[in-house]
């Protein structure tokens, strides 16, 4: 006889599976509806990647998911190096999950400078070198420009965002210069250390790009 299973380790991604979360999950609607930006913070272990990755898959949302966590499993820390590598696989990724986007997109991709696109299988390769880093922007724009033209919108999620402080990535930066121009891309970003949070995205400071702007 078997032993049910109540608790898997792995995040749950359909929302049959979500206990509770209702009140979350609708306000992840709205700011999806609404083109704000979602931060979601909370202890580990509290359903916050669950969350996210329910809503995106149970409503059919396009999204590029980037796991921070992935990062450091695959190459011991972060890294620019690791940050571009996961960003290609969450492009591959998308390209593979969404195929109205699919032609569209890889043409304006391969035109970006340090982009390598192929089709079949889809995937995606960027250069991360300090010469010829691709720029974030234009595969920001380009993704805009395909939405935007299909009449969608995709959500670019980073779960546990905190890790990239160290980087040189600037968070509050990126998500303030989508939140600006691009109309079809909406954030979400998850957080475990909920005081890091605030530091990474500026949230205490009244100058930083993001404050008064994050729900
Ligand atoms: N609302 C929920 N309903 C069912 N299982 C959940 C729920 N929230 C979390 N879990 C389970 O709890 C564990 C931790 O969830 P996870 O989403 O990884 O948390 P976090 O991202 O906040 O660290 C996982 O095993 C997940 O399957
Ligand atoms: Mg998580």
């Amino acid at each position: 006889m078997g032993v049910p299973v109540l608790f898997s380790l792995e995040p749950r991604s359909r929302v049959e599976e979500l206990y509770d979360f209702r009140g979350e999950l609708g306000e992840l609607v709205d700011v999806y509806n609404s083109g704000r930006v979602a931060v979601v913070l909370g202890l580990r272990r509290m359903g916050k990647s669950s969350l996210v990755r329910s809503f995106l898959n149970s409503y059919g949302i396009p999204h590029v998911m980037i796991d921070v966590r992935r990062i450091i499993i695959n190459e011991g820390r972060v890294s620019v190096r690791g940050f571009f590598n996961e960003l290609s696989r969450a492009l591959g990724d998308f390209l593979e999950r969404n195929e109205d986007f699919r032609g569209r997109l890889v043409r304006y991709l391969s035109r970006i400078r340090g982009v390598s696109v192929s089709l079949s299988p889809p995937s995606v390769s960027l250069s991360w070198g300090r010469a010829n880093r691709v720029p974030l922007t234009e595969l920001l724009n380009a993704i805009n420009e395909v939405a935007e033209d299909l009449g969608r919108k995709v959500v670019l999620a980073i779960d546990e965002a905190q890790e990239l402080r160290g980087i040189g990535l600037s968070i509050p930066t990126l998500v303030a210069y989508i939140y600006d121009n691009l109309g079809s891309v909406v954030t979400i970003i998850t957080g475990s250390q909920v005081g890091l949070m605030y530091d990474v995205l500026g949230l205490y400071e009244p100058d930083s790009p993001l404050y008064g702007r994050v729900v």
